[in-house]
C-alpha cells in the first residue's frame, strides 16, 4: 500500500475508505461477499501481466509455462468440486459464461424461457435491456402468487407451447432450493437445451448443502465472487460434447486475453471450497439465513416463499409501510448494506422496489453466527421501524459499529 500512496495517493484513500466501510458496516448484499487474504494476494500478483489467449498448451503467445499450470489448476479443480466434464474459467464475469452459451448454441431470435426479472431472474435471462433480451426472443416463467415458489407446472405449460430452444434454471433473488430434475425433464420434452445458472448458489453446491444441477444440465455457468468467495469472476462447466463450442466462444469468440491474475484467484478459491473449513462455512451461511429469517418473522417481517433455504432472504415491505428504495437509504445510514430488489407481483418499479434481498455470506465470513443474526434482525427492524428517525438510526449505527468491531474483516 505504501507504494501505492506514493505513486496515486487519490486511489489509495479511496481504497483505505473502502476499507474502512466494508470494516464498519454490515454488508448483507445478497450477491457480495469478503474473500480470503490468499485469493486477494493470488489475484493482486504478477500474473496480471501475462498475455495468455488461447488455453493450457495451446497458447498464441510464449512464456505460458507458468500461467499453463494456474489455469490448469483451476479447470481441474472446478472439475471435482462440480463433478463436471469439462470447465472454462476464463469468463470475465457471470454475464459472459452465460453471453457465450447463448452464443454457441442459439442463433438470434431463437426462444429462451428463463425466470423473470422481477421474479428473481437475472438481467442476462432475456431482459429488454440486456444481450439477451435484445437477440433472443424471450418468454418468462414467475413465481406461483401463492406459494411464491417455482411453479414447475406453469414452466412446463409454457415450454410446451412455446418451445423455447433453451432453458434457464437459476435465479438472483430466490431464497429456496431448485429442483433442477425437473427442469431436466421439461427440458427434454420440448428438446430444448437446458443451462442452469449457478452464480448465487454455487458455494452450497460445491458444498453439497444444494441440489448439484451438473448431471441435469447441458450446461452450468457460475460467477465465483458470491457464495463460493472467490475474485470476481465467471465459469462454465458442461459435458465434454460441448467443450470445443463452448472454449471457441470464449476465445475468440467474445473476449481476449485472459485475466491470468484473476484465474489464480479462481484456483485458490476452488481449493479452498475442497476444504472441510469451507463445508461448515457454507453450513453455517444457511444456519445464520435461517435464523435470521425465523427473526425477523418474529418481528413480523413479511418473507418471500416465508423463509429460506439458502444464503438469501426476500422481504416484502409492503406491511411494513415502506418501499424497498426507502428501506434500503435508511438502513445504509445506520450502516446496514442491503439492496432494494422487486418482490414477485410487484406494482412498484424496479427503481422503487417493495422489497429488500437480504444475504448472509459477507457476515458469516466475519465469523458472525445465530447470536449475531438475531441482532442484526432486532437492528434491522429497529430501523424499519423508526421511519427514518434520526435517533434511533444514530443509534443503531453505533450499535452496528460495534458489532462489526468485534468481528474483524482481515487479522
Ligand atoms: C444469477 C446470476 N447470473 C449472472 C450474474 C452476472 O454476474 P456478473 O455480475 O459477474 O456479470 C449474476 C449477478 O448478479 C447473477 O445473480
Amino acid at each position: 500500500m505504501n507504494k501505492l500512496w506514493e505513486v496515486d495517493p487519490e486511489i489509495a484513500q479511496v481504497i483505505e475508505k473502502e476499507k474502512e466501510r466494508q470494516e464498519e458496516k454490515l454488508e448483507m448484499i445478497a450477491s457480495e461477499n469478503t474473500v480470503s487474504e490468499a485469493i486477494l494476494i493470488a489475484q493482486g500478483s504478477i500474473l496480471t501481466n501475462k498475455y495468455a489467449e488461447g488455453y493450457p498448451g495451446r497458447r498464441y503467445y510464449g512464456g505460458c509455462e507458468n500461467v499453463d499450470s494456474a489455469e490448469s489448476l483451476a479447470q481441474e479443480r472446478a472439475k471435482i468440486v462440480f463433478g463436471a466434464e469439462h470447465v472454462n474459467v476464463q469468463p470475465h464475469s457471470g454475464s459472459q459464461a452465460n453471453m457465450a452459451v447463448y452464443f454457441g448454441v442459439l442463433k438470434p431470435g431463437d426462444k429462451v424461457l428463463g425466470l423473470d426479472l422481477r421474479h428473481g431472474g437475472h438481467l442476462t435471462h432475456g431482459s429488454p435491456v440486456n444481450f439477451s433480451g435484445m437477440l433472443y426472443q424471450v418468454i418468462s416463467y414467475g413465481l406461483n402468487k401463492e406459494t411464491q415458489l417455482i411453479d414447475y407446472e406453469e414452466v412446463e405449460a409454457i415450454a410446451l407451447r412455446e418451445r423455447p430452444k433453451m432453458i434457464i434454471a437459476g435465479a438472483s433473488a430466490y431464497p429456496r432450493k431448485i429442483d433442477f430434475s425437473i427442469f431436466q425433464k421439461i427440458a427434454k420434452k420440448v428438446r430444448a437445451f437446458l443451462m442452469a445458472d449457478i452464480a448465487h448458489i454455487a458455494g452450497l453446491i460445491a458444498a453439497k448443502l444444494h441440489p448439484n444441477p451438473m448431471s441435469f444440465c447441458d450446461f452450468v455457468t457460475s460467477t465465483t465472487h458470491k457464495t463460493l468467495r472467490g475474485p470476481r469472476g465467471g465459469m462454465i462447466l458442461c459435458k465434454k460434447k460441448y467443450a470445443k463450442i463452448i472454449d471457441k466462444m470464449i476465445f475468440p469468440g467474445i473476449q481476449g486475453g485472459p485475466l491470468m491474475h484473476i484465474i489464480a484467484a479462481k484456483a485458490v478459491c476452488l481449493k479452498e471450497a475442497m476444504s472441510e473449513k469451507f463445508i461448515t462455512y457454507q453450513t453455517q451461511i444457511i444456519k445464520n439465513a435461517k435464523i435470521l429469517a425465523e427473526s425477523l418473522i418474529d418481528y413480523g417481517f413479511k418473507l418471500i416463499s416465508g423463509g429460506t433455504d439458502t444464503h438469501l432472504i426476500l422481504i416484502d415491505l409492503r406491511n411494513k409501510g415502506l418501499t424497498g428504495a426507502k428501506a434500503e437509504e435508511m438502513l445504509g445510514k445506520a450502516g446496514i448494506t442491503v439492496n432494494k430488489n422487486t418482490v414477485p407481483f410487484d406494482t412498484e418499479s424496479a427503481f422503487i422496489t417493495s422489497g429488500i434481498r437480504l444475504g448472509t455470506p459477507t457476515l458469516t465470513s466475519r465469523g458472525m453466527k445465530e447470536e449475531e443474526m438475531k441482532k442484526v434482525a432486532y437492528l434491522i427492524d429497529e430501523v424499519i421501524s423508526s421511519k427514518g428517525e434520526k435517533n434511533v438510526i444514530f443509534k443503531i449505527r453505533e450499535e452496528v459499529g460495534n458489532l462489526c468491531k468485534k468481528f474483524p474483516l482481515y487479522n
